[in-house]
């Protein structure tokens, strides 16, 4: 098992942001459903007026949240290159760590992090600036999943110990929002996302982070590919008392 919260193979691989976008392929044109619909969904019942996404990727997500929901969307990443996509979209993204967010206490009603706790050191770190930045009674809505995700890909290859460890993930997550957050809910995302060909699985694993050298390896077949995702929704909330008033 390989980890992925180390900083200088998050920061090398995020600057070449295509690498993302075919590594989300399965989650978004293959996923069987709108898979990001779910979460907007849950950011949505929140009611937020101010959100924070951070570890905002490209900004896709944060656009959707701008003209899906009537709220200010601010969006903040590590990677200079992916803060400039953000921009470029209109979005008020900024260059910044989660580990020491530049914001007041008490400045947004939601957080969201998609798929990006697992890719942060110190998570309690992490998870202890989102609740200092959540309004008392404020949400996060943190978007993870198993290290077995794709399962049907991952079977027909060879297992070297590449795969990677999830610091923060379907099976530990709850436990770990559970030492800043109160109130810890998992919304089960699980589904399907089908590969339309050999060539769409092969262009997939030489886009991951610690398997891509597997990918002249994928056997050949015919036809499309179906493969779990195993998704996980995990909204915690900031109680309603402030800290600053007890
Ligand atoms: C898997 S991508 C997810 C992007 C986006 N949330 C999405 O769903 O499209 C993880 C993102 O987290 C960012 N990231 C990793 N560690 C971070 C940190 N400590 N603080 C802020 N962003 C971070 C990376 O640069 C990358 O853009």
């Amino acid at each position: 098992m390989t980890r992925i919260d180390d900083t200088e193979l998050v920061r090398t691989d995020y600057a070449k942001p295509e690498r993302l976008a075919t590594r989300f392929k399965p989650f978004r044109e293959y996923h069987r459903g709108d898979l990001e619909g779910r979460v907007l969904q849950l950011v949505a019942e929140g009611s937020p007026r101010d959100v924070l996404e951070i570890g905002s990727g490209d900004g896709s997500f944060s656009d959707r949240m701008r003209s899906e929901l009537s709220a200010r969307v601010v969006s903040i990443d590590l990677s200079e290159h992916m803060v400039e996509l953000a921009r470029s979209r209109g979005l008020d993204a900024r260059v910044g760590d989660a580990q020491n967010l530049p914001f007041p206490d008490e400045s947004f009603d939601t957080v969201v992090a998609n798929w990006m706790l697992y890719h942060v050191p110190d998570l309690d770190r992490a998870l202890a600036e989102v609740r200092r930045v959540l309004r008392p009674g404020g949400r996060l809505v943190a978007v993870t999943m198993s290290s077995g995700s794709l399962r049907e890909v991952w079977d027909m290859l060879p297992d070297d110990g590449s795969t990677p460890q999830l610091s923060f993930s379907r099976r530990n997550g709850a436990s770990i929002l559970a030492r800043h957050f109160p109130h810890v809910l998992a919304i089960d995302l699980a589904g399907q996302a089908v590969f339309p060909d050999r060539e769409a699985v092969v262009e997939y694993v030489g886009a991951t982070l610690t398997r891509a050298h597997l990918a002249d390896q994928v056997p050949h077949f015919d036809g499309p590919l179906v493969a779990s995702t195993s998704n996980v929704a995990f909204v915690a909330e900031r109680p309603q008392v402030s800290e600053r008033a007890a």
